[in-house]
């Protein structure tokens, strides 16, 4: 996987960020975090892309930056909760790169993700139901991801390992 790109998947609040930049660091790569990419080309921050253009626009611009991400190398890419709900994304992703999906307990995310108001889809409502509902819909999706790290019970570091060891015992990509 010398040059193949390491892309963190999974729900809200499962680490994708601090993990990905954690990792990162350790291989000397660029990281990506899709989400602040976004926002910076946006010039708006997310919640105000979905409440002005809506979800389906939001899902239009990751999709096009999961293109462009895919034919690079060499990248740490965290990506955004949603993006497994286009098949896609991950079809694109796993072309050139090692997906992980990374998980953690419905009280672990509510903890991680607090009382922020950068998750539109998390608003509007009993924040907790929301998250049930949400990991209910998508459980499949992210379960149908071949590599997994479950994050409730590992320091950030333990998590970075655990996702480094499996890059590094991957074949080398397709590429
Ligand atoms: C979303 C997750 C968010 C962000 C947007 C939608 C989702 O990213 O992309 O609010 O649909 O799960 P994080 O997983 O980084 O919070």
């Amino acid at each position: 996987m010398k040059h193949a790109n390491l892309i963190l998947v999974g729900f809200m609040g499962a680490g994708k960020s601090a993990t990905g930049r954690r990792v990162a660091a350790r291989l000397g790569r660029r990281f990506v975090d899709m989400d602040a990419v976004i926002e910076a080309r946006a010039g708006r921050a997310i919640p105000e892309i979905f409440a002005c253009e809506g979800e389906a626009h939001f899902r239009k611009l990751e999709r096009a930056l999961v293109l462009e991400l895919a034919g690079q190398r060499d990248l740490v890419i965290a990506a955004g909760g949603g993006v497994v709900l286009n098949p896609d994304n991950l079809r694109d992703f796993e072309r050139t790169g090692l997906v992980v999906c990374l998980s953690a307990a419905l009280e672990t995310i509510l903890k991680r993700v607090g009382h922020h108001r950068n998750r539109p889809l998390l608003e509007g409502g009993d924040k907790e139901q929301r998250v049930r509902e949400l990991l209910e819909n998508r459980r499949a999706l992210y379960e149908a991801v071949a590599r997994q790290v479950e994050t409730t019970d590992l320091t950030p570091d333990e998590v970075a390992a655990r996702v480094l060891a499996l890059y590094g015992e991957a074949p080398e990509a397709p590429v």
